[in-house]
């Protein structure tokens, strides 16, 4: 595995960005593809436009609005009334693929299999597919990125009651394969299992909001969540190589995101340990049924035990039949952390494996410079290591998903300064070195790559406050400009694929 000579750098921020330019440009195959990332939520608004259902993000940010910077997505980016006019945008980046996903209460307001279907939902997306069709953009579509139908909870509690919520997500599925699957030719069953389980089942932070504080068992939910979704994944990825590969011809995966964690002493067992155990946790909890169609990882049984869901024979049979029909492994990612290994016993609801993630290590050493959030540090070296902890553990070929950052400061510039993005087009570029050297020093294979974002969007618990955009979006006019980093995009993969 590749080892970086040191991957900690303390570094002055606006030094870091003011240096001469110092990305390599390294290449990267012919046949690479890049594009740009989104989210339903995030940017269509419209939000009860033409008859779309309540998602649960349309309840966690209106019932306390404190949750989300005192913002939502009720209109977003109008992206829902200005398609065509951002689908001409993304063409004149010259990007290969976009990657969306579809608010299921769109298409089926309610959400249930028994619900009626919303079929000015279907059409929006028709619309969509057929637009990006025609400017030779190729759709890869995330069927659940977190937007879950309101209903589905208030019925049975959604990912809380695996065999109701297995059957709705399968309807859903088979409607949007059926629909839309003679066009789009790429899958996501779920984008960020993790996020969706722990910080919407856990700590809260995100819809539907389940914590301790709001008297929710946080010993057992968030397993129990990703047990649905492992178990709800494996059932769609058999329904579309069943009823619909043979004659659509299309892929389907999961999207994981994971951070890269490196020892808090690098000289310690027990923290070296202790960030492969927090690798395990966050990435193997879900990749190991998924793509090996084996059990939760060992670490994980251990130190959870009963608050584990065990997989039933079915089940396993299920994820061992499915796991090989995963077409590539997608992964979103950002930055790298410290782990630290905890002495004291761990809180009864602990899920981490009793590990600390640090932005500090052993010497009070930071990793890169920090971007616009406080957690996203620029880390290349981590990013290639993570790549390598995935090729030597699922071997599969990997498309980077989402990768990004907002500038430091950007949510407070003006848009002249916010189009000046230097130091994402900085850490774009840092990536893509490091992409490159995965591929052709370290052997993996890499297929594509999504900048998040394609525009500026509502991230969630910072409402507007975190600017992921390559297209700036002026939120009181809803005018987009393009970043300089759009165009370093469309330069940078066409110099780099004309390298070798
Ligand atoms: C991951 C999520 O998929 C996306 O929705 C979010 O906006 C970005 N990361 C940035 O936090």
């Amino acid at each position: 595995m590749f080892q970086a000579k040191d991957t900690v750098l303390q570094t002055d921020n606006e030094e870091w960005v003011s240096e001469p330019h110092e990305v390599e440009e390294l290449p990267l195959p012919p046949d690479f593809f890049w594009g740009a990332a989104t989210a339903a939520y995030q940017i269509e608004g419209g939000a009860s436009q033409d008859g779309k259902g309540k998602s649960i993000w349309d309840t966690f940010s209106h019932l306390e609005p404190s949750r989300t910077n005192g913002e939502n997505g009720d209109v977003a980016c109008d992206h829902y009334n200005r398609m065509s006019e951002d689908v001409d945008l993304m063409a004149s980046y010259g990007v290969d693929v976009y990657r969306l996903s579809i608010a299921w209460s769109r298409v089926i307001p309610l959400g249930g299999r028994n619900d009626p279907v919303n079929e000015d939902g279907i059409s929006f997306y028709n619309r969509l597919i057929d637009c990006l069709l025609a400017r030779n953009i190729e759709p890869i579509i995330t069927l659940y990125h977190w937007d879950a139908p309101q209903e589905l909870y208030n019925r049975y509690g959604a990912f809380l009651n695996t065999a109701e919520f297995k059957a709705d997500f399968e309807q859903f599925a088979r409607l949007c394969f059926s629909r839309f699957g003679d066009r789009v030719k790429k899958w996501v069953t779920y984008n960020e299992p993790y996020i969706i389980s722990i910080f919407g089942h856990h700590s809260g932070v995100l819809a539907p909001g389940h914590s301790a504080a709001t008297g929710h068992d946080t010993r057992t939910e968030p397993w129990r969540v990703g047990h649905t979704i492992v178990i709800s994944h494996a059932a769609v990825v058999k329904i579309y190589a069943t009823e619909f590969q043979p004659v659509q011809n299309g892929s389907i995966t999961i999207v994981l995101n994971g951070h890269f964690y490196e020892p808090w002493d690098a000289n310690s067992e027990e923290h070296k340990s202790a960030a492969q155990r927090r690798l395990e946790f966050y990435i193997g909890w879900f990749a190991d049924p998924v793509f090996l169609g084996k059990d939760y990882p060992s670490q994980m049984r251990a130190r959870l035990g009963p608050r584990l869901p065990e997989f039933s024979t079915e089940e396993m049979r299920l994820l061992r039949e499915t796991a090989p029909i995963n077409a590539y492994y997608g992964m979103n990612h950002y930055s790298t952390k410290f782990a630290r290994a905890l002495s004291d016993p761990p809180a009864e609801d602990d899920c981490t494996g009793n590990v600390e993630e640090v932005a500090t290590n052993n010497e009070g050493k930071m990793l890169g410079p920090v971007s616009g959030m406080s957690w996203l540090r620029v880390a290349p070296d981590g990013f290639r290591k993570l790549l390598n902890w995935v090729w030597d553990r699922y071997h599969l070929p990997i498309v980077i998903t989402e990768n990004g950052c907002p500038c430091p400061g950007e949510s407070q510039m003006t848009l002249e300064e916010s189009v000046n993005d230097t130091f994402r087009i900085r850490y774009f570029g840092l990536y893509l070195d490091a992409i490159s050297r995965a591929i052709y020093e370290d052997g993996i294979i890499v297929q594509g790559y999504c900048a998040w974002s394609f525009m500026d969007n509502f991230e969630w618990s910072a409402g507007y406050g975190a600017r992921y955009g390559i297209t700036h979006v002026e939120y009181d006019t809803l005018v987009r400009t393009p970043k300089k980093s759009a165009y370093y995009l469309k330069q940078s993969f066409n110099e780099r694929r004309k390298k070798r």
